[in-house]
């Protein structure tokens, strides 16, 4: 075994790192410690642990040296605020994780817990270290463990920043945010090599698990970066927004109370007239609801989360007031901003995030309903639709819903409604708040006597608008707090946040937790 005094340690690191930078350099990458210098406030680091060696004597791991096994962990800043890290070297043995490699993971999660402050691990690895067999494995159950007990206290952050494979996957997969680089990230169960030998598919490793394919399809990614220094300014600013730990008030609050923050609250009352003209004039054309986010929120201040994943819901940070706020909208402006699987998915995951968190909400709601269909009913639209009720009705923080225009059926109540237990709901005068469309409405009462297209058909169509699409039955029955203009909507949104700002949720009962339906 190797015995080396604190000078040989220290030496060898250095040497270590000079050769991994080089090695890194030449595959167009960087090496462990420039990602954790990258990410970092200059020079915050400290690296801990870093003389830890591993203890295999199997297939030839006796005459292996892995310095600090593989894995640089410790603390520093990122806004001047405390972050705890950890960073895989690919150039130790493929970054592959035996068991002290996984300790010092482990550690640094639940040291992070401890110093109540994010952990951001950088993933760089081919997974279990083979040599070292089941004591590899048990060194990721340490870390699932840590990062379950990590979660909704403080975030976890995962970057991948090359390949992560076979173990390498879950630890990010239980995390808050998971960044992707574009042709750098690779994430799977098991590379292309096992799927060809498994079930004879061809397939390259790109496209099996590459950055765009989490980003996009599985939604596994939240964050889709152009290369290693977007993807540490994005965590960055990420961490500028969410509180650092559950009860955090630095980054909840505005600038004049932290000097922490970078930014300070502006917002445009130009931008108000503007919130006009985006709606079309038909009820049938689509828009862009990014541009009533930036209407309704403080100047430049929205970072979309999962923004390529289900893109018919709209997730993200946004600042009202200076206050840090989870929005979630419906984005018309993609299959007409309907509720599936994913979309489900999406928001429920993000507003349990914000409610862990003491984050508040705003819903903005327009929406046509839950996408019917043999397809969503196979993939479970009910048990994905369900996740999203459930997360809604959870949610203590201060929640405010706008509904811009359709708010139709189960998902107008899935999106936010005064009996999931929003505080305020407010519907725009042209909002629809209705069972149905007008066309599917009508043809279930009448469709039998009546035929589509006809005079008859029309007049009934037009009698139940009349009577049904608009803000005003719902509001005579209490379930809209006001009906508003869309000018007004940013000051009723200030005030009843700031109303709620010391909000206490109400009814409690006694019980372990809820099931949620996973
Ligand atoms: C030990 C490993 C290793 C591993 C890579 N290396 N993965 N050593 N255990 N898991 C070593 C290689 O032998 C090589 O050593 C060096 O790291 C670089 O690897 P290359 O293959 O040359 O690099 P590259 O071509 O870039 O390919 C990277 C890779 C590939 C895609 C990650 O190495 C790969 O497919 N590795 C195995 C991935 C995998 O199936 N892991 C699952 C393990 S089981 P030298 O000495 O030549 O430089 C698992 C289950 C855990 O993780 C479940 C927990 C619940």
């Amino acid at each position: 075994m190797f015995q080396k005094t604190k000078q040989d340690i220290s030496k060898t690191k250095q040497s270590v790192y000079q050769t991994g930078i080089e090695k890194q350099h030449k595959r167009g990458r960087l090496h462990a410690i420039e990602r954790i210098q990258a990410l970092l406030d200059k020079d915050s680091f400290n690296e801990i642990y870093s003389g830890v060696q591993h203890n295999c004597s199997e297939f030839g791991m006796d005459k292996k040296e892995i310095p600090y096994d593989g894995v640089i962990t410790g603390f520093g800043t990122i806004n001047g605020r405390q972050v705890a890290v950890y960073s895989q070297d690919f150039t130790l043995q493929g970054g592959s994780l035996g068991f002290l490699h996984g300790r010092k993971i482990a550690d640094i999660i639940e040291a992070a817990v401890n110093a109540r402050c994010p952990v951001i691990g950088i993933n760089d690895s081919g997974g279990a270290r083979i040599q070292e067999g089941v004591n590899a494995l048990a060194g990721y159950g340490d870390i699932f463990y840590n990062n379950v007990l990590a979660s909704g206290y403080i975030p976890q952050i995962s970057i991948i920043a090359g390949s992560c494979a076979g173990g390498a996957v879950y630890s990010p997969g239980i995390t808050d945010f998971v960044f992707t680089v574009k042709s750098l990230s690779l994430l799977f169960v098991t590379g292309a090599k096992v799927v060809k030998a498994a079930v004879n598919i061809d397939i390259s490793d790109e496209a099996l698990g590459g950055a765009e394919v989490h980003a996009q399809k599985s939604g596994v990614a939240h964050f889709l970066t152009e290369d290693e220094k977007d993807c540490f300014s994005t965590v960055r600013r990420l961490l500028d927004f969410i509180p650092h730990y559950y009860g955090d008030t630095v980054n909840k609050y505005g600038p004049e109370k932290h000097k922490f923050l970078q930014h300070k609250p502006v917002f445009s009352k130009s931008k108000l007239k503007k919130i006009t003209e985006i709606l079309p004039e038909k009820q049938t054309q689509c828009y862009d609801v990014h541009g009533i986010i930036d209407c309704l929120t403080d100047d430049g201040e929205f970072l979309e989360v999962h923004a390529e994943f289900a893109k018919n819901i709209v997730v993200g940070f946004a600042r009202i007031d200076g206050i840090v706020t989870g929005v979630i909208a419906n984005q018309s402006g993609y299959l007409g901003g309907i509720l599936d699987c994913d979309a489900s998915d999406k928001a429920a995951r993000f507003i349990r995030y914000c409610d862990a968190f003491d984050i508040q909400l705003l819903t903005l709601t327009d929406v046509p309903g839950f996408l019917p269909g043999p397809q969503e009913e196979q993939k479970g639209i009910i048990r994905h639709g369900a996740k999203l009720i459930y997360a809604y009705a959870e949610s203590t923080v201060p929640k405010v819903t706008v509904i811009l225009r359709k708010a139709y059926g189960g998902a107008y109540i899935a999106m936010c409604s005064r009996h999931l237990k929003a505080d305020f709901v407010f519907a725009w005068e042209s909002s629809e708040i209705a069972v149905m469309g007008a066309e599917g409405a009508v043809q279930i009462l009448y469709g039998k006597d009546l035929k589509a297209g006809t005079k008859e058909f029309e007049d009934k169509k037009e009698e139940y608008r009349q009577s049904f699409m608009n803000p005003w039955t719902a509001a005579k029955a209490g379930n809209i707090t006001e009906v508003i203009k869309p000018e007004e909507t940013r000051g009723r949104i200030e005030a009843a946040f700031s109303f709620l700002a010391e909000k206490k949720s109400g009814l409690k009962i006694r019980k372990k937790h809820g099931n949620i339906p996973l």
